[in-house]
């Protein structure tokens, strides 16, 4: 039976997040080399990719992760209703980029967009995970940040990426370890990257380790890397691994999916 390995692709990692609706087609490429790399080693692959500069600024302008407010609080052109199906689109065109990605490689994956399946937010979500659990052996299913339904009230949310891969890694049968591909830093570091400052990675970290997450709040609607650490803890609670790496630097991403020894953070229980 093969093992399995659930990856997140950070929105930051795989967009320019400074620009609207900018992929990053060589680093998407890269990523996939070593997604295949994971396949061709016998491990099977969920893959869960951020939103970037596809979701969070028009979700940050509509306030989309507050679900539905007061229609005179809107500032921009669209009702909330409409940004809704705007961000749904932007979020299915860069899905597009990640499957043209994958494809280039020949890997067979199959999308399963959250608004289609999944309710509510956070990581005890609402959706049902048997297509992911009965895909056929080195088949990759693919599925990503998105703006789903919600009870009550707020009427719709952002499932975040960060939260599908949890539910993803604890349900899924024989998943080995929880790999988040992040841009621009080499894990979790001590404090917030300073320009001209060396970065100090920590390598391991505990849950009761203090750690200054660096949160973009202005455009990032979800929550940074607090988020991602936050939530690999709840994952790794049910005996699954899990690693936040650079997704930028060649064979990280494969190496740590493959349980190799990376440069990275190491979530310890
Ligand atoms: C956010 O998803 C989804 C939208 C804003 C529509 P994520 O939380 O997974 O995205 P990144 O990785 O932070 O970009």
């Amino acid at each position: 039976m093969r093992d399995r390995v659930v990856i997140k692709w950070g929105g930051g990692l795989i967009t320019d997040k400074a620009a609207l609706k900018t992929p990053r087609i060589d680093v998407l490429d890269l990523l996939a080399e070593q997604l295949e790399r994971c396949l061709d080693n016998e491990m099977d692959v969920v893959l869960v990719h951020g939103a970037g500069s596809f979701g969070h600024l028009k979700a940050k302008q509509y306030r989309l992760a507050e679900g539905r407010v007061n229609a005179q609080e809107i500032k921009g052109e669209l009702t909330q209703d409409e940004a809704v199906e705007e961000v749904r689109q932007d979020m299915l065109d860069l899905n597009e980029h990640v499957m043209n990605a994958l494809t280039k490689r020949d890997i067979s994956a199959v999308t399963l967009p959250p608004h289609q399946w999944a309710r509510n937010t956070g990581p005890h979500f609402n959706g049902d995970l048997s297509l992911f659990q009965d895909a056929p052996p080195g088949i990759v299913l693919v599925t990503y940040g998105d703006v789903v339904e919600c009870d009550g009230d707020s009427e719709f949310g952002i499932l975040s990426g960060d939260d599908l891969v949890v539910r993803l890694a604890v349900e899924l049968p024989r998943v080995k370890r929880l790999v988040f591909a992040m841009g621009g830093v080499d894990g979790v570091l001590a404090e917030p990257p300073q320009p001209g400052r060396e970065q100090h990675l920590l390598t391991t970290l505990e849950r009761e380790q203090v750690f200054r997450g660096d949160h973009a709040s202005e455009i990032d609607v979800t929550g940074g890397i607090g988020l991602k650490v936050e939530r690999g803890f709840l994952v790794l609670a049910h005996g699954v691994e899990v690693i936040l790496v650079c997704g930028e630097a060649q064979e990280r991403v494969a190496d740590a999916c493959l349980g190799h020894s990376v440069r990275g953070t190491r979530l310890v229980a």
